[in-house]
């Protein structure tokens, strides 16, 4: 009976259809474009106060403008989630901003260099690995005290196909393999905390990263493309469904998964 209020109100028919997550507050890292920009965006819509944290500033703010512009609560914030200093002042800059942290995506990543293994340079290998995999645990490391200090939470780290096959690059494969060990070991470590930890590994989806791998070989793409069973490439917003399903109470039982949204391409 108490929900015929809500049911009422106008403005909250929509938000907080995804069980846990109005009026929660959810960081989300590589919010600047793509994959990221779309969960922002979705999980404002469920009423949550985002903040969109990226290295490339402009397209956070873009991100904010979208929100805004929808009725939704946001902010950007410049950081690099290799930078250990900057990692830990986003997170506490986000609970001193709305209170808490209840959600996390650690999701900024590159795709590195399209080369084979022996023809990949340390630097490149340096560079992949930092973002992908050590961004993910720095964000972790961070974001796992204020969670439990919120009282528990959920956070949902992007990992890919290639983190379940080999599915790219070297350099790349190997650090999405690795985000689904981190998560295995960190959701295991943190579940008797109330801290769900996920990771969700799309398929080819159509984002910058994927046109630009398309400058270096639209073939490889394409081929990638046709080994989704479903025969095309995955939006940034269907990805954006099971980060934020899996970040939302209705996943209350669900914790160390990766959950493949890739057109069946895992199922082949
Ligand atoms: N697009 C795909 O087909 C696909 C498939 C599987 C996994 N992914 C993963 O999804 C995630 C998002 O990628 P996308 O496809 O949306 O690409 P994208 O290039 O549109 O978005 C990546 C974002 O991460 C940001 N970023 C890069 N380095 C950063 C750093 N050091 N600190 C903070 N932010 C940084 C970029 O500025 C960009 O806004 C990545 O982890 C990627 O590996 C993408």
């Amino acid at each position: 009976m108490g929900n015929i209020e809500t049911h009422l109100n106008i403005g909250s028919i929509y938000k907080g259809a995804m069980k846990g997550l109005n009026d929660s507050v959810a960081l989300v890292t590589g919010g600047g474009s793509g994959i990221g920009r779309a969960t922002a965006k979705r999980f404002a819509r469920e009423g949550a106060n985002v903040v969109v944290a990226d290295i490339a500033v402009e397209g956070a703010k873009e991100t904010v403008s979208q929100i805004e512009t929808n009725g939704g609560t946001a902010r950007a914030i410049e950081a690099d989630v290799t930078d250990a200093a900057q990692v830990e002042a986003l997170v506490s800059e986000t609970v001193d901003a709305y209170g808490a942290l209840d959600i996390a995506h650690n999701n900024a990543g590159i795709e590195g260099n399209n080369a084979p293994t022996a023809e990949q340079s340390e630097d490149d290998w340096d560079r992949v690995l930092d973002i992908n995999l050590k961004g993910v645990w720095l964000g972790l490391k961070h974001e796992i005290p204020a969670m439990i200090e919120s009282g528990g939470g959920a956070i949902v780290n992007t990992s890919s196909i290639a983190g379940r096959a080999a599915a790219g690059p070297a350099p790349y494969t190997a650090s999405k393999h690795g985000v689904i060990g981190l998560t295995r070991a960190a959701a295991t470590e943190y579940a008797r905390e109330d801290v769900r930890i996920n990771a969700v590994c799309p398929g080819v989806i159509e984002t910058g990263m994927v046109q630009r791998s398309e400058e270096d070989s639209s073939e490889q793409i394409d081929q990638f493309v046709q080994m989704q069973p479903l025969g095309r490439m995955g939006t940034p917003k269907e990805i954006a469904n099971a980060v934020v399903w899996l970040a939302s109470e209705e996943a209350s039982f669900v914790t160390g998964n990766a959950f493949p949204v890739e057109g069946g391409y895992l199922a082949r």
